[in-house]
């Protein structure tokens, strides 16, 4: 009997059925609770909310929506999402992934979604399908004694303060303070309702164990939200002394003033020696808010917002340029989704960016463009790595100059 991959209804069988493969794939257990039913229903879109059934049984899962990445000059570009994506163990490697994938981005193509992005469970599995690694993601632990030295003020001293703060003035607040971070923050992504939702307990779902953070805001002089910071702690004793652990949650800020605040406010938490903060931009300025840096340790360091060229053109001309400069790009696409020569004229006022019949500067698969799109990956180091063609000595060189941009970005969320 053939698998046969239709959108998911939306009753509570259908969800049901769709919720356990899900959970099968992702091991995160099979109880499916009423909470991850009304979870799915708010955060789904029936019109891109995939299943493959074989017996009745749902033995795939494949989720689409929309959400808005920020680019290099603080402009949103919406992208086709993919995720939910599992196959069951008894099903793998028959190409249902493949099925799936495939027709998903030529709907998003024909629709006009500029591009699609993901995050990868595993590295080697979304390359083949056009995407490349767009930003990094790294994990740090904070030494609390060493990072004090040689003293961090346990208050700002910029006229603000910070305050704690309740789950429920988190969910007021937090998704204003969002929007005017993502504005300021390349790389970051929308946060449906739902996200505020998980991440102050509204929701719990039965795939992950939800313990009640600490919150505080950081208010400045004026008493703007500047700033947010969510975090657990585990309370350890070791010989008589308080050794105990902070794990943040989310830590966001629309100033320098409100990140300065918020690290130094976390750091200076009695009984605290270790403070993991994870999914922070590579170039974070923590370590170097801190009386000592080599009190802030990176424990991991990896890829985490992979994007997918759909429409060149919309992307390169949606995004800015820190110089002037020009460069010609033959775009090579095995789905031929996003193949083309196009010509960027691109300087800090704008960019324009068209077919051309021009002979290329760099030939590059699309997952190559992917990559380089948000201004982290270097064209230098993708032709060394023989990943794109320098069809002009010192190509990539000009590319990287056209492209690169002077912070990293970030894309802290899972989605
Ligand atoms: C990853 C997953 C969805 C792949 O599904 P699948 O139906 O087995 O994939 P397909 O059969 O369509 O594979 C297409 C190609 O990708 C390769 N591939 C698929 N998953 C891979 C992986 N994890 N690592 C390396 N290669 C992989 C296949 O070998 C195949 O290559 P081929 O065309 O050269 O033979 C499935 O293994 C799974 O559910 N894993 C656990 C959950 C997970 O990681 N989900 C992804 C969340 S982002």
């Amino acid at each position: 009997m053939g698998v046969d991959i239709r959108l998911v209804e939306q009753s509570d069988e259908d969800l049901t059925r769709w919720w356990r493969a899900r959970s099968i794939g992702y091991l995160s257990g099979t109880q499916v609770g009423e909470q991850d039913l009304a979870y799915l229903r708010e955060a789904m879109d029936p019109s891109r909310t995939w299943g493959a059934f074989e017996d009745g049984r749902c033995v795939a899962t494949f989720r689409g929506f929309t959400q808005e990445v920020t680019v290099p000059g603080g402009r949103f570009l919406a992208s086709a999402v993919v995720s939910g994506v599992t196959v069951s163990p008894t099903h793998r490697r028959r190409g249902l992934l493949t099925r799936m994938i495939e027709p998903y981005l030529r709907r998003a193509k024909e629709s006009g979604d500029a591009m699609s992005s993901l995050i990868a469970a595993e590295y080697p599995i979304y390359g083949r399908f056009g995407y490349g690694p767009a930003t990094w993601l790294t994990d740090f632990r904070i030494d609390t004694l060493r990072a004090a030295r040689p003293g961090l003020p346990a208050e700002p001293d910029d006229g603000g303060r910070v305050v704690l703060a309740d789950l429920e003035r988190i969910g007021r607040e937090g998704p204003e303070l969002h929007e005017r971070v993502r504005r300021i923050r390349h790389g970051m992504v929308t946060r449906p309702p739902t996200w505020w939702k998980r991440a102050t307990g509204e929701y719990r779902l039965t795939e992950s164990v939800w313990q009640e953070p600490y919150c505080a805001l950081y208010l400045a002089q004026d008493g703007t939200v500047d700033g947010l910071v969510a975090y657990t702690g585990r309370e350890v004793w070791k010989n008589g002394v308080p050794d105990s652990v902070l794990d943040v949650k989310d830590l966001l800020a629309a100033t320098p003033a409100a990140e300065r605040a918020l690290w130094h406010y976390l750091c200076s938490v009695d009984w605290v020696t270790t403070i993991n903060a994870p999914s922070r931009a590579p170039d974070d300025l923590l370590p170097l808010l801190v009386g000592d840096a080599r009190a802030v340790t990176p424990t991991a360091c990896s890829d985490h917002l992979w994007l997918r060229p759909l429409d060149v053109p919309a992307m390169l001309t949606a995004r800015s340029y820190q110089a002037e400069g020009a460069v010609v790009l033959d775009v090579q696409d095995k789905d031929g989704l996003a193949s083309g020569r196009f010509l960027l004229e691109a300087g800090p006022d704008g960019a324009s960016c068209v077919p051309t019949g021009r002979t290329p500067d760099l030939t590059l698969p699309a997952a190559a463009l992917g990559s380089l799109y948000l201004g982290d990956e270097s064209a230098v180091r993708l032709a060394a790595l023989g990943r794109l063609a320098e069809e002009r000595p010192g190509a990539a060189f000009a590319a990287d100059t056209l492209l690169r941009t002077s912070r990293r970005p970030w894309c802290p969320d899972i989605f």
